[in-house]
């Protein structure tokens, strides 16, 4: 019931004392936020109020307010890029809105109309372009959220909510090149279960894999390999999903675990994949979404079939993984000489740049 949520209703607040900006190259991720937010408010009687674009501030909201007691919140991460020729772009927008209505649903917020939302988030990104430094490999993280606003510590169906939209300018997740990482397989905390949310882009979900990051830190590896089950599953990487090449026979697998309700939906883990079905030679390649177990990337790295190990997220794009430490036994990835990269890895970073960064017409990239 009520209003639907529409672009056409924009009302546009400038800010009157824009900020400084930092030198590009001091920036941190998700530190330095742009001068503007989207902020639109729904309630249960009357839908989606008019959006609103506003100086960004501070929110004010009552200490009982459902978000701070239940967890009613959901977020996306998307980026938007500046091409050489100074147009804007974002990187396949739909595909993010779609993901955060689904996870909004799952909590009991409101849902909208998903085009709507990729028009308002367009125009916030083009109010606020001159935060997007113009060098490769820099990039405007936005972040749109969801919160339930209620006021209230019954335990039910928020009746009113937020959503709103800041930016971050983000540098080179690598500024000196790739960087492979130790990973530490982790069986003692779960990430995600069947019937659980752990393939939704919910809050609730990250706070609790913050304790065994700290652990495997604490013996020097920077992640955690999430398994799942007696059979140990791979399932992702950190905040991340986890792609393996393996060698069989005279093929090649590029392989990731699949969309069954443990593995968050992530726009670069499809990205990866449809690039890898549509550009690498099936005749040698074959692309799968399948379970495998932490035992066959053992087995294989003893046997010389383990090729290659990388994660896939939007913040990083790929992440080269060259150790996982599994109860002990170090399974050594290989990487190519004198470099912190595998092949693939090294090429899909590649082929997505080429994208974001309108070098390569294609359909993924928004201009805006
Ligand atoms: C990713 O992009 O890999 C993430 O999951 C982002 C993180 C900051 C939540």
């Amino acid at each position: 019931p009520g209003a639907t949520l529409s672009a056409a209703k924009l009302s546009i607040e400038k800010t009157t004392s824009p900020k400084t900006k930092i030198a590009p190259e001091k920036l941190v991720f998700g530190h330095t936020f742009t001068d503007h937010m989207l902020q639109v408010k729904w309630d249960a009687t009357d839908g989606w109020l008019d959006p609103k674009i506003v100086p960004y501030q501070n929110l004010s909201l009552d200490p009982a307010t459902c978000v701070f007691h239940y967890a009613f919140e959901c977020f996306e991460g998307m980026k938007a890029y500046r091409d050489a020729e100074g147009k804007v772009r974002m990187f396949r927008p739909d595909k993010n809105m779609e993901r955060m209505k689904k996870t909004a649903a799952r909590i009991c917020l409101p849902t909208f109309d998903t085009d709507e939302l990729v028009k308002l988030i367009g125009k916030l990104v083009a109010l606020d372009s001159n935060w997007i430094p113009s060098s490769r490999g820099y990039s405007l993280y936005l972040r749109p959220t969801m919160i339930g606003t209620q006021a209230s510590l019954g335990v039910g169906p928020p009746s009113s909510a937020l959503l709103y939209v800041i930016m971050s300018p983000v540098g080179p997740y690598y500024p000196t090149g790739f960087k492979a990482v130790r990973l530490e397989a982790t069986d003692y905390a779960i990430r995600a279960w069947p019937g659980g949310v752990g393939d939704k882009k919910l809050g609730a979900n990250y706070a609790p894999g913050i304790l065994p990051q700290r652990m495997a830190a604490s013996r020097g590896f920077q992640q955690n390999l999430w398994l799942f089950g007696e059979e140990g599953y791979v399932t992702e990487v950190g905040t991340m999903n986890a792609f393996f090449v393996f060698q069989n026979g005279a093929k090649k697998e590029l392989v990731t675990a699949p969309i069954d309700g443990t593995i968050l939906e992530g726009v670069t883990r499809d990205s990866i994949l449809a690039l890898a079905r549509e550009r690498l030679d099936p005749a040698e390649w074959d692309i799968s979404e399948r379970k495998f177990t932490i035992k066959e990337v053992a087995d294989r790295a003893k046997a010389g079939t383990l090729l290659e190990a990388f994660g896939s997220g939007t913040a990083a794009v790929v992440s080269p993984i060259k150790e996982i430490d599994w109860h002990g036994e170090a399974i050594h990835v290989p990487l190519q000489d004198g470099k912190e990269t595998g092949v693939i890895a090294e090429t899909m970073a590649d082929w997505m740049a080429e994208i974001q960064y309108g070098q390569k017409e294609h359909p993924w990239s928004y201009v805006i």
